[in-house]
């Protein structure tokens, strides 16, 4: 058994894809578990560059079997988009398979999605505009449309008269937006419906069998710890469970199959949209490291915020999702720098707090501790052995995971498959 589950230790945009792209080159099978097109990977083979929201990173492996799982909320258009766009490049779909528990993006709820952060004013969270905030409450409100309605269209006609009355109610009552015209919807979902129909199956069967052989399952995971719904900085998180325990549910498997839980983690700290963020860098650091990491969202072209390590996020990251090994990337983005630091802690009001707080009012004023290391201003893009690498980014590499509490198995030097160290066996 070998079910590898692959989190985001920080505030997504870590580097999973190109870990998950390594790690599936043995995998049976690769599932995205949670999140919807609001998560984007790039992966490059080869010096091509794939961009993908939803289809997971293990379909350049030909053998792999890609799943999106029951976690998933998934916008059609934008999964048919990449389909083309993967077809168009030679890709073999055939081992694509969509869960027919997935819940769809109807044309409502990105219109929703904008509406309601323009609502929040200065509260907003700088939401991805994608609609998965509205599709995922609209689960939990069990008004929800799922992938296999596509196979029901009668059913699914049925319920867009119930559900569609109250969208456009909203729409139309509280924000004097247009309407959803009903048949419009109908074309556009027997559409998709069509062209779908090939990838729509129960991944039950295929997950269990795969586990059962042995077979290694790699569950990969999308956003980050820090963006939970109910472990990260709340509200200003996302709508889906982007830990381990939201991983399993989303896959369909429990805490007994899993045999390794791998936390990815940046180099330094990334983050999107609003909300605290201790170790930001403000200032022409700041701005250095966004460029030379190129630190501009994958799916909306945003600027990230950038800022140092922050182990406190690396330790409770760690703690919540059982994280037993680590997968460090983008070390060479620090290549340059004369000193490099790690938050240890922060002081909140004289008080010392070693993890990031529930209440982001105190999160957003907490003075980060740091620990200040030299930097080793040599390239370290040619590395393939620990050994390889300079003196003082070994110390750096040894020193985070010393903090964060679990090994660093694995660590990325620049974005193709080759610049990559390994320091497990078999990875
Ligand atoms: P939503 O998921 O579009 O509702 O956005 C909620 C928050 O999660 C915003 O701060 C987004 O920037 C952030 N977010 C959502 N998906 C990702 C991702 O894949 N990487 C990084 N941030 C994300």
């Amino acid at each position: 058994m070998s079910v590898i589950v692959v989190v985001g230790g920080q505030w997504g945009d870590e580097g999973k894809g190109k870990v998950v792209d390594l790690l599936a080159e043995r995998a049976r099978i690769v599932l995205r578990s949670q999140g919807g097109n609001n998560a984007g990977h790039t992966v490059v083979v080869d010096g091509r560059t794939f961009k993908f929201n939803l289809i997971p990173s293990g379909i350049l492996h030909p053998r792999t079997i890609c799943v999106i799982g029951n976690g998933v909320v998934l916008d059609p258009k934008v999964l048919l988009a990449e389909v083309d766009q993967l077809e168009q490049a030679g890709a073999d779909l055939g081992n694509l398979v969509i869960s027919e528990r997935a819940h769809m993006i109807m044309p409502y709820h990105p219109v929703l999605d904008r509406l309601e952060e323009a609502a929040r004013g200065d509260d907003r969270l700088g939401t991805t505009f994608r609609g998965v905030g509205p599709a995922y409450s609209d689960k939990v409100r069990r008004i929800g449309f799922r992938v296999g309605d596509l196979q029901k269209l009668r059913f699914l006609e049925k319920k867009l008269d119930f559900v569609l009355p109250l969208k456009n109610d909203i729409l139309v009552k509280l924000y004097q937006a247009p309407p959803f015209t009903r048949d419009e919807i109908l074309a556009e979902y027997t559409n998709f419906a069509s062209r779908l129909e090939r990838f729509i199956r129960d991944p039950f069967p295929l997950v269990q069998t795969a586990v059962g052989a042995g077979e290694r399952v790699i569950l990969e995971g999308a956003q980050g710890t820090m963006l939970d719904l109910d472990l990260g900085t709340y509200p200003y998180v996302t709508s889906s469970y982007p830990s381990s325990g939201g991983a399993l549910a989303g896959a369909g498997l429990g805490p007994r199959h899993v045999t390794t839980t791998l936390g990815v983690f940046k180099a330094y700290t990334t983050r999107v949209g609003y909300g605290p963020f201790p170790t930001e860098l403000d200032d022409s650091l700041g701005e250095y490291l966004r460029e030379r990491g190129s630190e501009y969202g994958t799916t909306t072209g945003r600027p990230r915020r950038v800022g140092w390590f922050d182990a406190a996020v690396a330790r409770y990251a760690v703690g919540v999702n059982g994280i037993d090994s680590i997968a460090l990337t983008k070390l060479d983005v620090l290549d340059e720098l004369e000193v490099v630091r790690i938050c240890t802690g922060y002081s909140s009001k004289g008080k010392a707090e070693d993890h990031p707080m529930a209440n982001i009012s105190h999160l957003k004023h907490v003075e980060p501790q740091f620990e200040e290391l030299p930097g080793w201003r040599q390239s370290t893009k040619d590395a393939r052995q620990f050994e390889d690498l300079p003196e003082a980014a070994r110390r750096y590499v040894e020193r985070l995971g010393e903090l964060a509490g679990a090994p660093v198995d694995l660590i990325s030097v620049g974005p193709g498959r080759e610049e990559t160290i390994r320091r497990r066996a078999n990875w």
